[in-house]
């Protein structure tokens, strides 16, 4: 995949110390923690470079820099939407994984967890919000800059019956989500099996285990400027602008680490 740069960029670095999933809090809750061991020396470096995040100067989650222009992927996604999206909204689940461990730290220490319940939701809903932006703004490509892999249609024709089939059935789990929510394909290590999960808002009706492949965005703020009430043109669109290599890459990384 050939990303380009240029000054519209987001201007966080791409050369923030990175924060490791593969030893990380975050990854423990994806089922990872412990599975490196089984994976050769290469396959875990090519999944931690996958399974990785951007931390700043506090040891906290960084804003994953947009890795190409806001304007890139016109005429499927406007820019003014993907700069809302990325440095507004990306960011505030950020700040809000940073502010609910901290919160929860801050209990810990004092022995003492007023309003438990509600930073322990604001971490899962934070968390997983920002695990799975991470993967859907570096899942996509200007258009035409990829297409799927011999290899990774193989294994979607494997585990769906063919890629229509699979693009169906994600297209339609995207589209018929109430409310707020995405659209993820996972690989699950218990069955070794792909499958399409239809989450709401980010962690509601997801599956234990799961290592988001692909991630498709389906709440109003991803697509609303442009579209207004036309989810279905959205993802219809969306498909043009799906980095196939990214998604390939963290399916190898996913299957050589479980
Ligand atoms: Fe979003």
């Amino acid at each position: 995949m050939n990303q380009t740069s240029s000054a519209n960029e987001p201007s966080v670095s791409s050369s923030l110390p990175r924060r490791s999933f593969m030893s990380g809090a975050a990854l423990a809750g994806l089922g990872l923690a412990g599975l490196s061991s089984q994976a050769s020396a290469a396959e875990s470096q090519a999944a931690q470079e996958l399974f990785t995040v951007p931390q700043d100067a506090n040891g906290e989650y960084a804003l994953p820099p947009l890795p190409y222009a806001y304007d890139a992927l016109e005429p499927s996604i406007d820019a003014e939407t993907m700069r809302l999206h990325h440095d507004i909204h990306f960011n505030g689940y950020k700040k809000g994984l940073n502010a609910a461990l901290a919160k929860l730290k801050e209990f810990r220490e004092a022995g003492d967890y007023p309003q438990i319940s509600y930073w322990e939701n604001s971490l899962a809903f934070n968390g997983a919000g920002y695990n799975l932006h991470t993967v859907f703004f570096a899942g996509m490509a200007p258009a035409g800059t990829d297409k799927p892999s011999a290899a990774f249609e193989k294994q979607i024709s494997t585990h769906f019956g063919s890629m229509d089939a699979f693009k169906g059935q994600f297209s339609e789990a995207a589209a018929k989500v109430q409310g707020s929510g995405w659209a993820i394909l996972g690989w699950q290590p218990m069955g070794n099996q792909l499958v399409i999960l239809q989450a709401e808002k980010h962690q509601n009706w997801s599956m234990w285990n799961v290592i988001p492949i692909m991630a498709l965005d389906v709440w109003e703020h991803a697509y609303y400027l442009k579209y207004q009430n036309r989810r279905g043109d959205y993802i219809k669109n969306w498909w043009d602008v799906v980095n196939w290599d990214y998604a390939a890459g963290r399916l190898n990384a996913a299957q050589s680490i479980s």
